[in-house]
């Protein structure tokens, strides 16, 4: 006790680094990339200021410049020129997903890991993640079927790891099955495990065109309030084959990914989402917040709540600060 023990001693600037306990590094990274078959021209998002919807023609460049600033993963959103009912275009050959991956595997080939984002709510008029009746109910058990497709669209195309983020029961299960019966049993599964019905996907609704035309997501994503369920989830996920598990968003929920990563110890991803980046870009435009400290901040504090890795707006961002250090 004081005097004996005096907090302050390390604290020195000269000392303070020797006993950080948590640092954030460029490879804890995964940067979001959104393609958008309808654009020629790169596309900002007004909500997102300096994130942009990229033209298939700019997508293996951009990858390309991810890559060479030592972030080693993006995550692909693919936005059609066509969407119907059944979300058809989600698993064609030619769609946009697939077409981005190959472009960027021919140009980048291994040198980033292209995760792709599956979910029908960017590929269906309706803009629900999964088929939906005439009673505007979520179907579960018939979209499943469809995401299995989808899975193995995306590994065809070339796709390091399939990323589900719909919510569905059993989707993880269905996925791998599909997988493994493609002879893509090497493919691993990042599943968007604790995805709650968060008012902070708002600014990425718009990035890619997947409001929804009627109701909400709250009877496939889970309620705000629960914490236990997210253990049952991100269980489950486990069992059905997940090799990553997610929880998302992610700084209003610290608390999930602390208990997640303490009780499984599996690889744990979080998602920044694009409210948490609109807030600081919002604050910082009006010269309230010091930008480039709470960005650091925020995400230093979503890994030492246990995340292995960050899906995050502001990687670019990040991975030139750490390189400038
Ligand atoms: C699609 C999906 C969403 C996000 C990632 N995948 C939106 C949603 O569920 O409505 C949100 C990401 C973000 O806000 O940055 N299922």
């Amino acid at each position: 006790m004081f005097p004996i023990t005096r907090m302050r001693r390390l604290r020195s600037s000269r000392l303070r680094p020797l006993v950080r306990e948590t640092e954030l590094d460029v490879k804890d990274l995964i940067c979001p990339v959104f393609v958008d078959e309808t654009i020629t021209e790169p596309v900002e998002i007004n909500s997102m200021p300096g994130y942009s919807r990229l033209p298939l023609d700019m997508i293996a460049d951009e990858a390309g410049c991810i890559a060479d600033m030592g972030i080693p993963a993006l995550i692909l959103f693919g936005i059609p020129a066509k969407k119907d009912e059944m979300g058809t275009h989600a698993y064609g050959e030619d769609d946009v997903t697939q077409k981005a991956v190959r472009a960027i595997k021919k140009e980048a080939g291994n040198d980033i890991i292209v995760i792709t984002d599956l979910c029908l709510c960017e590929y269906t008029t309706h803009g629900h993640c999964g088929v939906v009746n005439e009673a505007h109910e979520i179907l579960n058990d018939p979209t499943l079927d469809i995401l299995g497709k989808t899975a193995v669209s995306h590994a065809r195309a070339g796709a390091d790891i399939v990323a589900p983020s719909g919510m569905m029961d059993g989707m993880v299960k269905a996925i791998r099955n599909a997988l493994d019966d493609n002879d893509f049993k090497d493919v691993p599964i990042m599943s968007y495990a604790a995805k709650y019905c968060s008012a902070f996907y708002g600014p990425f609704r718009e990035a890619a065109g997947s409001g929804y035309a009627f109701g909400d997501r709250a009877s496939y994503q889970m309620d705000i309030g629960n914490s236990n369920e997210a253990m049952r989830e991100v269980a489950l996920d486990i069992e059905e084959g997940a090799d990553i598990i997610m929880v998302k968003p992610a700084l209003p929920y610290l608390d999930i990914i602390y208990r997640v990563k303490k009780k499984f110890g599996v690889p744990t991803a979080a998602y920044h989402v694009s409210g948490e980046y609109a807030m600081i870009k919002a604050a910082a435009q009006n010269g309230w917040l010091d930008e480039r400290r709470v960005v650091y901040e925020s995400l230093l504090s979503i890994k030492r709540a246990g995340a292995d890795m960050i899906l995050t707006y502001f990687a670019k961002d990040v991975a030139k600060e750490i390189a400038s250090k």
